[in-house]
């Protein structure tokens, strides 16, 4: 990372299933905007995604692939960190302090907790309950002044608002009070129930896009996206699904609603769909095109994330002995 900016960006992703459209227009693209004026540092958020069982063979080739992934979408080393979460110790060891500070009933009120322990009911972990205080010590080791995320993870930061405050209260100022940073895009929805948000984790593939999908998946998964009885492209109440499917094509076009309307006047849901789907993949190939030949160059992606874990080490062990100190450990 070339010299230190002045405020710091922090954000993370789960190398979990297939990085989706959600994540990028979500979270991923601000992330490529912000690397400019910011001081950038990126995860990969192996440990979070420990809390839903996995393959190890398959894990690991995940993780790679979404590491590769991302640096196609544009995160870029000479200006940023990227690292992958498993390989900086600290992240732990601040999430058990900090756990001590954080209280049952808080974490029992996120909803991501509640609907998670829903649909993974079978192995519902302490890892998955205390998934947002990992979370909240990957922000504050790096001093975080601003955490680009979708909708879904504004609770969380709110929880970490929350401790943060209460950590500076009990030992004096040691953290940067975190602001999120939601833009539009924040919600894609899922094409097959807009009432809920696109998601990795859907068992329904023709539920959501993925980074990597081909032309035709893509044709295909948006002509079949649940729309509603009517015709018009008109951005509305009770058209959660063109909703969708308008905003997705805002965020790939850059036109804003009113120019979409316009476009659209006088034309079907059918060429809408047309429309969105090839904007879609103009907009996705480039990304696929850097991946494809990332991906071949194994030496190159180790040097990345072991270069930017070391540094990442670096900055988070100071934070980490300023609150080992303020805590009263012995150093
Ligand atoms: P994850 O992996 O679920 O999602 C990564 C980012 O993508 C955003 N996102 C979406 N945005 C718009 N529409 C959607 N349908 C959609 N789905 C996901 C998420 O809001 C997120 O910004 N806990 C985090 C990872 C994490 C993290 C952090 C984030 C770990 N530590 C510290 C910020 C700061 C998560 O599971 O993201």
């Amino acid at each position: 990372m070339s010299q230190r900016k002045g405020k710091t960006i922090f954000s993370a992703v789960q190398p979990s299933g297939d990085i989706t459209i959600g994540n990028y227009f979500g979270a991923v693209k601000n992330w490529t905007q912000l690397q400019s004026d910011f001081n950038c540092i990126f995860a990969l958020a192996d440990l979070h995604a420990l809390t839903i069982r996995k393959d190890a063979e398959e894990f690991k080739q995940k993780t790679l692939e979404a590491y590769a992934l991302l640096l196609a979408c544009g995160i870029d080393l000479k200006k940023s960190l990227f690292f992958i979460q498993s390989q900086v110790n600290t992240h732990c060891q601040l999430a058990w302090m900090l756990a001590c500070h954080t209280g049952f009933g808080e974490l029992a009120r996120m909803t991501q907790f509640k609907d998670k322990s829903n649909s993974h009911s079978g192995n519902v972990n302490c890892g998955l309950f205390s998934y947002p205080v990992l979370m909240l010590s990957d922000i504050l080791l790096y001093r975080a002044d601003f955490v680009p995320v979708g909708q879904d993870q504004k609770q969380h930061l709110e929880l970490t608002r929350t401790v943060t405050e209460r950590f500076n209260f009990l030992y004096g100022p040691t953290f940067t009070v975190p602001e999120p940073y939601i833009k539009s895009g924040a919600k894609i929805k899922s094409l097959k129930d807009p009432t809920k948000k696109m998601s990795k984790s859907d068992p329904d593939l023709n539920s959501r896009i993925e980074l990597l999908d081909s032309p035709d998946e893509i044709v295909n998964k948006v002509k079949r996206a649940v729309t509603d009885s009517e015709s018009h492209v008109k951005y509305g109440a009770n058209k959660d699904g063109l909703n969708n499917l308008m905003t997705i094509y805002s965020c790939t076009t850059g036109k804003t609603f009113d120019e979409i309307e316009k476009e659209f006047d006088g034309k079907g849901y059918g060429e809408f769909k047309s429309a969105v789907a090839e904007a879609l993949i103009e907009h996705l190939a480039p990304i696929q095109n850097r991946f494809s030949e990332i991906i071949k160059d194994k030496g190159y992606i180790e040097k990345c994330y072991k270069d930017s874990a070391e540094e990442a080490l670096n900055i988070s062990n100071e934070t980490l002995n300023e609150v080992k100190k303020k805590i009263g450990f012995i150093l």
